[in-house]
Parts: C-alpha cells; sequence; structure tokens
C-alpha cells in the first residue's frame, strides 16, 4: 500500500446536504469542494473570481452552484447564500476558506496590506458565519461550519503578521460560535493545514520568493524545504484537507465543536 497519495474518504456521509464553500475558485476551497461533492454533497461555490468560477462550475454539474460573493460585502454575502438556498432548498454546512497572506516583515509592512488580511481573514469569516447563522436557526437549527485556519494560526510564520494574527483570530471565532451555538445543535470547527501547494495562489512566485528570501534558500527550493519541515516527509495535497473538512461536516463529527483538526503532515507540536 502507498501513503503518498491521498484517497477520499470512502462514503457518502454529505449526500443531500448542502454547503456554501467561499474560496472555492481557487486552492484549498476548489479541493474542499471537489471532496464535498464526492461525498454526496450540493455545493453553493462562493468567490469573488467569477471567471474562475465559471470554469470549474460545470465539473459540479447539477450538485453545482456559481455564486459570485465579496465576503467582505455583506449585501453581497448575503445575495450569495440567498442564491444558495434558493437554487438547492436550505442550507447545512458552511466552509470559509476565502483567504489572503500579504507576507512583510513587520517594519515594512503596508497599512492597507494589514487592513486587506483582516477585511478578507476576519470580517469575511463572520460575515459568512453570521448569514450562516440566522439561516441555520431559521431553519430550526442544527448545521455545522469548518473555518479553514492555518498551522500559522499555531505557531507563527516569519514576517508574516497580518496572516498569523488572523489565522490565530479564526481559532478563537470558531470556539466563541461553538459555545454560543451549540444549543442550537450547530457545530463549528477549525482546519489547520499545513503548506499546500498544489493549486493555490497563495503560493505565487512573489509569496515562493519570499519565503525563500526569509530562509536564505533559492525560490527552486522552497517546496522541497517545507515538505522536509514535516515529520511524514510528505507533499499535503487539497484532497487531504477536504477528507478533514468532509469529517468535520459529517454527523461522523456529531460531538465535535470548538476543536482545531492540524492536518499538516506533521510540523506544529512536533519539532
Ligand atoms: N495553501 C496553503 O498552504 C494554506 C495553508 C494553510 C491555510 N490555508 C488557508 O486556506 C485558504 C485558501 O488558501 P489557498 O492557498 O487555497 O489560496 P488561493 O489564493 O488559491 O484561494 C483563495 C481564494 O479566495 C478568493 N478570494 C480572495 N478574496 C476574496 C473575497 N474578498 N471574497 C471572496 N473570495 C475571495 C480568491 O479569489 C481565491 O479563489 C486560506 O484561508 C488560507 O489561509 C492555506
Amino acid at each position: 500500500m502507498t501513503e503518498s497519495t491521498p484517497v477520499p474518504v470512502s462514503s457518502n456521509s454529505l449526500a443531500g446536504r448542502t454547503v456554501l464553500v467561499t474560496g472555492a475558485a481557487s486552492g484549498l476551497g476548489l479541493g474542499i469542494a471537489r471532496g464535498l461533492l464526492q461525498a454526496g454533497a450540493n455545493c453553493i461555490l462562493a468567490d469573488i473570481d467569477d471567471k474562475g468560477l465559471d470554469s470549474i462550475a460545470p465539473e459540479f454539474k447539477e450538485r453545482g452552484l456559481a455564486a459570485k460573493m465579496n465576503v467582505t460585502d455583506e449585501a453581497s454575502v448575503q445575495a450569495a447564500f440567498a442564491a444558495g438556498v434558493a437554487r438547492f432548498g436550505r442550507l447545512d454546512g458552511l466552509v470559509c476558506a476565502a483567504g489572503v497572506a500579504p507576507a512583510y516583515p513587520l517594519e515594512d509592512t503596508p497599512l492597507d496590506k494589514w487592513r486587506f488580511a483582516l477585511d478578507i481573514n476576519l470580517t469575511g469569516y463572520f460575515l459568512c458565519g453570521r448569514e450562516a447563522t440566522r439561516i441555520f436557526k431559521k431553519q430550526g437549527g442544527g448545521g455545522a461550519m469548518v473555518l479553514l485556519s492555518s498551522k500559522s494560526g499555531l505557531e507563527p510564520s516569519k514576517n508574516n503578521s497580518a496572516y498569523n494574527a488572523t489565522k490565530a483570530g479564526e481559532l478563537h471565532l470558531a470556539r466563541g460560535w461553538a459555545l454560543e451555538l451549540g444549543p442550537a445543535g450547530i457545530r463549528v470547527n477549525c482546519i489547520a493545514p499545513g503548506n499546500v501547494f498544489e493549486g493555490s495562489k497563495i503560493w505565487n512566485p512573489a509569496y515562493i520568493a519570499e519565503a525563500a528570501r526569509k530562509k536564505g534558500i533559492k525560490p527552486e527550493e522552497v517546496i522541497p524545504h517545507y515538505i522536509a519541515m514535516t515529520a511524514l516527509k510528505r507533499d499535503i495535497k487539497p484532497q487531504d484537507i477536504a477528507n478533514a473538512a468532509v469529517f468535520l461536516l459529517s454527523d461522523a463529527a456529531r460531538c465535535m465543536t470548538g476543536q482545531v483538526l492540524v492536518v499538516d503532515g506533521g510540523q506544529a507540536y512536533t519539532r
């Protein structure tokens, strides 16, 4: 048996459920949406990148709806949720994955980039979590949310203040919501992925160059370097993160709320 290629969790555990995924046009959001589709869910594919959505929506066929959404805009968030509920009849889950990582040394961090990260990574999660909660409660309770945090929310990354702060903030958002929403049967958990390169636009050439600079290595050495930092020496794939999301959204996790699943190949807490 090889363990170097991820396989989907073998179940139909989300059959008939409807989940809205933000950041669905790229990277982890898209990988998670594909995992939810494999698990039987209907997917409301939400992203600000409508061209990206148009290119991926056909693979979801009748179980996908492309809904343009700017997670920082209240009206846009409400409209995308409403379109999804109108299409599929209800909402059972939310995955917040739309996120950005403007990486700078502290003294060089522009204020607008700091605010940009807080707006998308925190306000965006807040607006989507609030809208999902309103819909869940209107339906009579129940529902599950998964917030994509990061290993950087547990252990800070160098030269990445806004990302570190927002990713740690998401963990505590989830814990507070778990406490508040538990009585309504709404579960809220986080995933803290390690570095996932496949399909990610965060890992663009400029970001890789900055990572190379802070590590004192060449850009082409960055990905092998990060893989070597995991205890398992394994390249984490979007499917690995999708598997965690499917589990957390499913009834198999019915007694889990306010928790963090770390999917980092053994990096945080292992050194
Ligand atoms: N890739 C990694 O190594 C990694 C590791 C840990 C956590 N994460 C988290 O996973 C999430 C996704 O990261 P990724 O690497 O897939 O990034 P990505 O850039 O590939 O995808 C992010 C998506 O979010 C969308 N988006 C950006 N601003 C938006 C807005 N205002 N409204 C709606 N959509 C918007 C983008 O259009 C894009 O499709 C982020 O929250 C990130 O913090 C990523």
